[in-house]
């Protein structure tokens, strides 16, 4: 695909998400053929880099993060570096120029992408800076991307939202949500709604019940500081989590245009049934981890930054239910989690049991049909039935038809922000989250951090480093007569 020219300005081009995402993304557009000659990238932070500095930066990124260092050397000649104060309007004045003569010399059209890479508390002070210093004042586009969190709570994300959309109108916000890149995630609407073998059986009548989980190997780590404030609930499932059951229960939109998907993904969040008060314990299970078996790893607790009391929930196990025609009783069971036994995500939709089982016997019962959505690290798809096991007599077997993503040769999917990086880049905000979707999802969350905020959870630690999470959190499917599949061992067959 080819891009329109652009100028890409990244705040926060010496962290670390620009350097393991940012540059590595837009380096491989660059090798593909759809960042031709008239981009620039005008990195811009707080230190005061040189250029030389700035681009031995994206070199030493590019080194690790690429096979192919051949284009390196011509890709850098389009970047330059801009040290700054975010709180100053001449540093913006300096910047307008800087961004003016890399449009004319790359002519770039006047279009104009402002990323910001950055701590949130300073996305207002800059969107603010960006219209009252002139540099939204460009002939061509203007688009705004922002990392997550946006805000802490629906009051904090209202209030961040009222101040961004004074510069920058909602069609114009790109907010990032990178779950939405990732090559399965997009493939959920796709393997719904171009297929005639599932969505006729996608409702409460055949479904009964489906699960998402996204466990993490990794801890905190050094994330103590930013992660004591927020926990798993706000970093994983206000966001990322519940996309994931938004897409998987919406109706089919009426075309792939960005309005009518994200339309029909705000009545699924509409649609979910507030949990509040003590209710909360019933449909939410929280948990923070403690050291492994053979402590070698160490608890939350014991991270730098993180209080020795710590009342922050490093896992959440969740029920959710939505309340319509086609959703009606079949619970969502969502789970995510650091410090857990598997780095994976994964989509497990189970089928009912069939009316009448004619194979049963005493040895085994049969399996329900699954269809299971390999997010990460595996890509793909697999389907799990009963067939005849290749014996004498009538009896069955479960069986697995596997489609790999990954397994196709010479491709490799796709980084998730290099795909975002593109459509930002192209105008096609379906894939990232609008407005209305943040706002109801942070009033359904809301409410349980509340509950959670209220009362202190006596049991943390409540779970092994490398396990699977808390006991709790397998009672929350027992307890409607499920469990969860066992995600370890639901690997896509390359
Ligand atoms: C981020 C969270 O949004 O997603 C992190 O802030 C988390 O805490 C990460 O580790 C997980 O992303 P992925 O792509 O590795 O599943």
């Amino acid at each position: 695909t080819s891009t329109p020219p652009t100028l890409i300005m990244i705040f926060g081009a010496t962290g670390d998400l620009a350097k393991r995402k940012l540059y590595p993304s837009l380096y491989q557009l660059y090798l593909k053929g759809s960042l031709e000659k008239q981009f620039a990238v005008l990195g811009i932070g707080r230190r005061e880099w040189s250029n030389e500095q700035f681009t031995t930066h994206i070199r030493d990124s590019l080194m690790t993060a690429s096979d192919n260092h051949d284009h390196i050397d011509s890709f850098i000649e389009h970047c330059v570096y801009e040290s700054h104060d975010v709180e100053d309007s001449s540093s913006y004045i300096k910047l307008k120029h800087v961004a003016d003569e890399l449009d004319e010399k790359f002519d770039l059209k006047g279009n104009r992408i402002f990323y910001l890479a950055m701590a949130p508390e300073f996305f207002g002070t800059i969107t603010d800076h960006l219209k009252s210093d002139g540099l939204t004042d460009n002939q061509g586009f203007c688009r705004l991307v922002i990392e997550k969190p946006f805000g802490h709570s629906l009051p904090s994300a209202n209030a961040l939202n009222d101040q961004i959309r004074q510069s920058f109108p909602e069609e114009s916000i790109y907010r990032i949500d990178h779950y939405l890149g990732k090559e399965m995630v997009q493939n959920i609407e796709v393997i719904r709604f171009a297929n005639a073998l599932f969505e006729p059986l996608w409702n409460s009548r055949f479904i009964s019940n489906i699960q998402i989980t996204s466990s993490e190997v990794l801890g905190v780590e050094e994330r103590g500081r930013y992660y004591e404030k927020s926990g798993a609930l706000r970093d994983m499932v206000q966001n990322h989590m519940l996309q994931m059951v938004a897409l998987l229960a919406m109706e089919p939109p009426i075309s792939l245009s960005t309005d009518e998907i994200r339309s029909e993904k705000v009545r699924v969040l509409r649609a979910m049934r507030p949990v509040e008060g003590k209710e909360v314990d019933n449909y939410f299970i929280r948990g923070q981890y403690g050291s492994d078996y053979k402590r070698e790893q160490k608890g939350y607790r014991e991270n730098d930054n993180v209080d020795s009391e710590s009342n922050t929930e490093t896992f959440v196990a969740g029920k959710v239910m939505i309340d319509n025609f086609r959703w009606a009783g079949v619970p969502f069971y969502i789970r995510t989690g650091k410090s857990m036994a598997v780095k994976s995500t994964k989509i497990v939709v189970q089928f009912k049991d069939i009316p009448m089982n004619l194979y049963y016997n005493k040895e085994h019962s049969m399996d329900p049909n699954l269809l299971v959505i390999h997010i990460q690290p595996d890509e793909g798809i697999t389907l799990h039935l009963n067939a005849k096991k290749t014996a004498q007599g009538i009896d069955t077997d479960s069986v697995k038809l596997s489609y790999s993503a990954s397994s196709i040769d010479g491709i490799n999917t796709p980084e998730a922000y290099e795909k975002l990086l593109l459509d930002c880049i192209l105008g096609d905000a379906t894939n990232f989250t609008h407005w209305d979707e943040v706002k109801h999802s942070w009033s359904f969350v809301d409410k349980i951090s509340d509950h959670w905020e209220k009362t202190k959870d006596t049991s943390f630690p409540n779970y092994f480093a490398g396990s699977m999470g808390p006991h709790k959190s397998d009672l929350l499917l027992e307890q409607d007569g499920f469990e969860w599949w066992p995600i370890g061992e639901l690997e896509v067959d390359e």
